[in-house]
């Protein structure tokens, strides 16, 4: 076996529309060039429709030929057919997780869109009328499931993909009053428990790009618009002394989920 470095790009917020066809084309053939595998951490679309998944994987299939791994965000709800905009993504190769992990050249990863709530002393908590909590157990759910997710992976490296933050530090530069709606300080719990590697995220498009975990996890916001200002709409993280095996190598052999890697 192998071992060299992985190089995990990651990107977020991409807003695809129905007439985006060609806007990350660049920008994804140099990935492809740089990178062993892609994050995509959530608003790939920007209404959630699936002709516009279809403008983002056109653009995939042009240009990528490393794997892809995607959590969905909010937009990516918005004309509630995640499961539609999922299939399309799916049938380009692009690994959707929700709540899932797998394995790829020898590093887990654990994905989950995550939810609102807010962090530390002011998270919101399950009191008073339904609604509130019912928006609390969705926080929870998503931080059940990441753990359950993290709890598969066997790997000594393990990294998360999230579009919500589980920290507040990298949403500086938000205004103060949404900070709640996004991300929550639950989807920290499991990540520091499982001494993950580091975490991706998106949705914080005015955030401020890497934070720590209460226990020194590194924590990257790739969503593309806070990305502008190191002048590409990606970030480029290399982990160190990873065991690689062969990483699939060409895109139109990258399987289903069924296939080749190791779904876990
Ligand atoms: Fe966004
Ligand atoms: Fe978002």
């Amino acid at each position: 076996m192998a071992e060299r470095p992985l190089r995990i790009a990651a990107t977020a917020d991409l807003h695809y529309g129905k007439h985006s066809r060609g806007t990350l084309h660049d920008a994804f053939a140099e990935i492809s060039r740089s990178a062993d595998i892609l994050l995509l951490c959530g608003d790939l679309t920007d209404y959630g429709l699936p002709e516009e998944a279809e403008e983002l994987v056109a653009d995939i299939r042009a240009a990528v030929r490393i794997p892809v791994l995607a959590v969905m965000g909010n937009h990516d709800f918005e004309s509630s057919q995640p499961e539609n905009i999922s299939k399309v993504l799916d049938g380009a190769g692009v690994n959707v997780l929700n709540g899932e992990a797998i394995e790829i050249g020898g590093v887990g990863f654990a994905g989950i869109a995550g939810f609102g709530g807010g962090f530390g002393r002011r998270m919101l908590n399950a009191w008073g009328e339904p609604l509130i909590k019912q928006f609390v157990q969705e926080s929870i759910s998503h931080a059940v499931r990441l753990e359950q997710a993290l709890g598969k992976l066997q790997t000594e490296k393990r990294i998360v993909v999230l579009h919500y933050s589980p920290i507040r530090a990298t949403l500086e530069g938000e205004d103060p009053e949404i900070y709640a709606f996004l991300g929550s300080s639950r989807l920290e719990e499991p990540i520091n428990r499982f001494k993950v590697t580091a975490v991706f995220h998106g949705h914080a498009h005015n955030g401020i790009l890497d934070g720590r975990t209460s226990t020194g996890i590194p924590v990257y916001n790739v969503s593309a618009p806070a990305l502008r200002k190191t002048g590409k709409p990606y970030l480029l993280s290399v982990l160190k002394t990873v065991a690689v095996l062969s990483l699939t190598p060409r895109f139109s052999e990258v399987p289903p989920k069924s296939g080749g890697w190791k779904p876990l």
